[in-house]
């Protein structure tokens, strides 16, 4: 335990020291196994394995997998509430679910081996993230069926941290105990975690002095523009954690603080691919296109070439050598807006609206028709220290940047301070307010 990584840093276990041959066999023996365990076990797999043609035994190398498959979000909620379970209900121990913005909600299941390990992967995400035994971990992460509050809580608890479960809301008395408790490290989305700014700044606390020297941030897509701000304006290391429900939760993957270069996935646990999101077709490491994961140890409820959505690339281990690192998440190929032909994501606009003098972080892409086209108008808030020049500045200044960056036209509308609605967990950046009925082709 707490050795020195292959790639330098110390690790808080042993997987972390594989070399990247080692990772490969057990990636496959693992694999071949939770194949089996999909198929003998979930009819959703049975059938679509048989549909394809494929039988586990098929995956003689990791390659293999591509013959294998996809699972959607949609086979999920096909499946709803617990037709993906692979062991007998009493087996269970924990549910949670996303609720997501259509339809029925995802239901997940995790059985006390599968608890163990989240708290695992977790625990040495906090621990990649610079976190260590006896320190206090503030988490504002929501608890409740959102995988975040409590994923993170039983992680920081295996570490051997103490835990604060603050959970979202209560803005003014998180502030409070964040004095109170002088927590080393805090877990939050990194939307509510300016939210917490504000109120520092309100109750004319200093947010650069308080205990806190660390923030692992997740559950949303958040630019490195968004780093350097939250860094600078609270004087911690801001790192990122990337996870999903259907796979498992917080920790799937987990930026070093020594090097903040993209984040390693947990490859011992989740086997990533990156495929093009139209053809499906498996891309080399380094190309850009939707993440897909297969489990390689879950019993509940395994996934097998789970289509995430959310779009980045595949780059070498650099501070865990065997871990490949993913690249920040650019967007989700749900939430890119297609613009009079120009496809366009939240986290450009944001790069934009951080960089732009006299504004705030604050801001959200409003969607309106007029006639038969589409109009963006971003809805920026101005800095409260901002003067009316630099405020009618920023008009232009985001504009441009949009249509020099992007290649699209878009209305930009700087309003007061204070102004836009704040995050308590996960934010909503676009507002469509197109009409309904003509909204069928909805990005
Ligand atoms: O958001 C799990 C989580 C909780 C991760 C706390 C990190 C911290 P879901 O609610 O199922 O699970 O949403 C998963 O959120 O597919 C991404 O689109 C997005 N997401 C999660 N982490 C990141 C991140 C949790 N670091 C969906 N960067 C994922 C960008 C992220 N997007």
């Amino acid at each position: 335990m707490r050795e020195a990584a292959a790639g330098g840093g110390e690790t808080f276990d042993e997987a972390e020291k594989l070399s990247v041959d080692a990772l490969r066999e057990l990636q496959l023996t693992r694999l071949r196994a939770s194949l089996r365990h999909a198929y003998d076990h979930v009819p959703f797999y049975r059938e679509s394995f048989d549909r394809a043609g494929v039988q586990p035994e098929d995956c003689r190398s990791l390659g293999d997998l591509a013959r294998f498959p996809f699972t959607t979000k949609d086979d999920l909620r096909a499946n709803y509430p617990f037709g993906m379970f692979a062991v007998p209900r009493g087996e269970v121990r924990r549910i949670h679910a996303s609720s997501g913005t259509t339809g029925r909600p995802t239901v997940v299941g995790y059985t006390e081996r599968d608890l163990s390990t989240w708290a695992d992967v977790v625990a040495r995400s906090i621990h990649a993230a610079g976190g260590r035994p006896g320190h206090t971990v503030h988490i504002a992460y929501g608890y409740g069926l959102f995988t975040g509050g409590l994923g993170a809580h039983y992680g920081a608890e295996r570490l051997g941290c103490t835990v604060v479960p603050a959970s979202g809301g209560m803005t003014g008395r998180q502030v409070q105990i964040i004095q109170d408790f002088r927590p080393e490290i805090i877990m939050v989305t990194p939307s509510y975690m300016l939210t917490l700014l504000d109120e520092f700044e309100r109750q004319g606390v200093d947010p650069r002095k308080t205990s806190l020297k660390v923030g692992i941030f997740g559950a949303e897509p958040w630019t490195q523009e968004m780093r350097r701000e939250i860094e600078e304006r609270f004087a911690i290391d801001a790192v990122d954690i990337y996870g999903l429900s259907e796979v498992m939760g917080p920790g799937v993957a987990q930026e070093c603080v020594e090097t903040k270069d993209g984040l390693h996935i947990w490859e011992d646990h989740f086997y990533p691919e990156v495929v093009d999101p139209i053809t499906g077709e498996v891309l080399p490491d380094g190309e850009h296109g939707e993440l897909v994961f297969t489990s390689l140890t879950k019993e509940a409820m395994p996934v097998v070439r789970y289509r995430t959505r959310d779009l980045t690339r595949l780059l070498p281990g650099t501070a865990r050598a065997a871990f490949r690192r993913m690249e920040k998440i650019t967007g989700r190929s749900d939430d890119m807006i297609i613009l009079r032909g120009v496809n366009l994501f939240p986290a450009q606009i944001e790069e934009i609206v951080l960089r732009t003098p006299g504004v705030a972080p604050h801001f959200q892409l409003r969607l309106t028709r007029e006639g038969r086209m589409d109009q963006l108008t971003v809805r920026a808030e101005a800095r409260p220290d901002a003067s009316p020049e630099e405020r009618a500045a920023a008009v232009g200044r985001i504009a441009r940047g949009v249509k020099d960056g992007i290649g699209v036209s878009v209305g930009v509308e700087i309003v007061a301070p204070e102004t836009l609605e704040r995050s308590v967990g996960k934010i909503k950046r676009i507002v469509d307010a197109r009409p309904r009925d003509e909204s069928e082709s909805r990005p």
